[in-house]
């Protein structure tokens, strides 16, 4: 799809009320500001605002998610997903970011309410899948602040942790990671570049999410400033590599329409240079 027909898929879906990209606010503050501002600084331990599980909805979501990950591992949709994976090209860059590790974990970021909403169903079903298709593939740690006690234990019944503490997307990438964060907010992702903006840690991150060429078409159309939310994003786009996935058909547009694998492989520090 070309860029321009991208923004009118995205215009056509806001006014149906679903998920678009959301550009940053106009601001004064630029990139170089957060340079005082340590990764973790600002995590802040975390725990549900119903604190009990409910176990009548706890079985009526295990039973809606089995459904929905059937649904998706039977869809053409997952079909072309895998072989967009296995394709030697991106094969290659997991690899790479894999080096001589045997696992890779995955950490979910931002999913939304996998009780309320089928998208966040649906992401975590592709997320669920990939685990149990590639072995490489290491534990799923899960935050978003919005989960409630009963979604919590339902991602622990499959095999995921959930995290107590809220990273505000900083984790550093000290090991190969995987960062699936489906329609995040862009400073979540710049959060997450900023705290790994150092070769070595960048070559250890693939992240799944917004696609960052999709960030710079509607930076250059909106004529914005450079602000804080998009100035790595922006800036990681010089050396990142991104295969847009496909939704193939209706069902999947909701949940991964403009959504994109993104590899990073800065060659210089210099490439780096002016953002720290
Ligand atoms: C635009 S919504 C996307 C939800 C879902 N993935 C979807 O596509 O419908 C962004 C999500 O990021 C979550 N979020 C906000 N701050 C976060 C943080 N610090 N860490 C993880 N998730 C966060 C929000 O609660 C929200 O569920």
């Amino acid at each position: 799809m070309s860029a321009s027909a991208k923004v009118l898929a995205l215009d056509k879906h806001t006014k149906n009320g679903d998920w678009t990209v959301v550009l940053p606010r106009r601001g004064k503050r630029r990139i170089c500001s957060q340079r005082n501002r340590t990764p973790e600084a600002e995590q802040l331990p975390w725990v549900p605002t119903e604190l009990e599980s409910d176990p009548d909805r706890e079985a009526k979501l295990i039973q809606k998610m089995e459904i929905c990950i059937k649904k998706v591992e039977t869809s053409q949709f997952y079909q072309n997903f895998l072989e967009q994976v296995k394709n030697p090209e991106i094969m290659n860059s997991f690899y790479k970011v894999l080096g001589l590790e045997l696992k890779m974990q995955m950490v979910i970021y931002g999913i939304g309410s996998i009780e309320s909403y089928e998208t966040p169903r649906f992401q975590l079903s592709l997320a669920i899948l990939m685990k149990r298709k590639f072995d490489w593939i290491g534990n799923i740690e899960v935050f978003d602040p919005i989960i409630s006690a009963t979604e919590s234990r339902v991602l622990e019944s499959l095999g995921c942790s959930v995290l107590s503490v809220n990273e505000q997307g900083r984790r550093r990438a000290t090991k190969p990671t995987l960062f699936y964060m489906p329609h995040c907010e862009a400073e979540l992702y710049n959060n997450l570049l900023l705290a790994n903006w150092e070769l070595e840690l960048l070559n250890h991150i693939v992240l799944f999410g917004n696609s960052f060429e999709m960030y710079e078409f509607l930076t250059e159309i909106k004529n914005s400033i450079i602000v804080d939310s998009t100035g790595h994003i922006l800036a990681a786009r010089k050396f990142a590599d991104e295969y847009v996935i496909k939704t193939v058909s209706d069902d999947y547009f909701a949940a991964f329409h403009d959504s994109s694998w993104h590899f990073f492989s800065p060659d210089l520090d210099t490439e780096l240079l002016c953002k720290k």
